[in-house]
């Protein structure tokens, strides 16, 4: 059997790794590293519980630093796992830190590195995501695309060899989270999550964020990252003045869908909540300048929304236009990719 080692450590990848996990059951020596990019309970442990998903067979305790700082040290303890555990190709996922520094490691060691979600840009290079991207896809020998623009984005990079559109494996888990829910859809409140660094580090732009969403009339529910949590107090903004805001804390993946499933709208900046949002048919405005997933932008079931914060409340009445389905696959990206991933290997 062949062996991958699946360095994950950051919330979207727990979620991102558990079809995987569960496609190469019986099919691959899976090896998991967690760097521990994220480790507060709520943003780590419950997925691997509620997901049922192996505890990580390396636990790093990396945490919160510089990126410099942080990315390093996965680095350095990366390194000695695959140099220890000789693995047939290293697996890493989107665009965190965790994903640079597994990849970087591995193609030093010249291991083949596969990459999940690769080919995405936001064409914004002040974002750390967006170089972890670039770096990863230009590295990598096997690349599972999601859609097309994502294909001729590597294209336009000269990136032809070994790259793969199949489904997204994010898809896969809203199918599955969908297949739990017995109760019908509906639009009670407004769903907000906002954690990127230029909504959250400015005093002034997450205090109009949070005005705006509380005077949109309809009641917000807000499951609040710790970044943008700590922020708030270092602010000192009290939090009680936004009485139409309730802040939670982070959600579970499945207690999140059932959020998202009963929301009228998502109000994010998260990259991968514009797609699930998609996916589960739910309008979604996203507090940034430009996204990485344009197809969520046809028809107005995504807009894009940054300068003009006031804009929020019309910008959620416009209604959305005609709903394509699939775009993301139909659930099946994990097995599609693991049958792949073998092909190559076995080759
Ligand atoms: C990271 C990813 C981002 C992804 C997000 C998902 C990078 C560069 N960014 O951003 O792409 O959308 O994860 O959530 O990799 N913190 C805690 N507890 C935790 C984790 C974080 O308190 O368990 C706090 C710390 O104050 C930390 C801050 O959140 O400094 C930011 O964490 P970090 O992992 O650096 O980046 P994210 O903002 O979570």
């Amino acid at each position: 059997m062949k062996k991958i080692i699946s360095v994950i450590g950051a919330r979207p990848q727990f979620i991102k790794h558990a079809p995987i996990e569960f496609a190469f059951k019986e099919k691959v020596n899976s090896i998991t590293i967690h760097t521990g990019q994220h480790y507060d309970k709520r943003m780590s442990q419950v997925f691997f519980d509620e997901l049922d998903m192996s505890p990580p067979h390396y636990q790093l305790s990396v945490g919160s630093s510089s990126h410099g700082e942080q990315t390093g040290k996965m680095m350095i303890e990366i390194e000695k796992i695959v140099n220890e555990e000789k693995p047939d190709a290293l697996l890493v996922y989107g665009d965190t830190n965790s994903t640079l520094a597994g990849a970087i490691v591995a193609s030093k060691l010249h291991i083949p590195i596969i990459h999940v979600e690769a080919g995405l840009r936001s064409f914004n290079k002040k974002m750390p995501e967006e170089v972890n991207r670039i770096m990863t896809d230009h590295i990598s020998d096997l690349l599972f695309a999601p859609t097309d623009p994502a294909i001729e984005n590597l294209q336009n990079e000269g990136i032809t060899k070994n790259v793969y559109k199949t489904g997204d494996v994010m898809c896969d888990m809203v199918r599955i989270a969908q297949e739990r829910m017995n109760d019908e859809p509906s639009s009670q409140f407004i769903l907000t999550t906002i954690h990127r660094p230029y909504n959250t580090d400015d005093k002034e732009r997450i205090f109009t964020i949070l005005s705006q969403l509380n005077s949109l009339g309809i009641p917000v529910k807000f499951p609040i990252h710790p970044r943008t949590k700590n922020r708030l107090k270092e602010f000192g903004i009290d939090t009680s003045q936004f009485e139409n805001v309730e802040f939670l804390e982070p959600q579970s993946y499945f207690d999140m869908m059932e959020l998202l499933h009963h929301a009228k709208c998502l109000v994010t900046d998260s990259g991968g909540m514009q797609k699930e949002a998609y996916i589960a048919e739910k309008k979604c405005v996203t507090v940034r300048s430009e996204t990485e997933w344009l197809g969520t932008l046809k028809n107005g079931w995504n807009t894009l929304i940054f300068d003009n914060l006031d804009e929020l409340a019309e910008v959620i009445q416009q209604p959305v236009g005609e709903y394509t389905p699939n775009i993301y696959g139909t659930g099946q990206a994990a097995q599609e990719i693991t049958d792949i991933i073998l092909k190559h290997l076995e080759a």
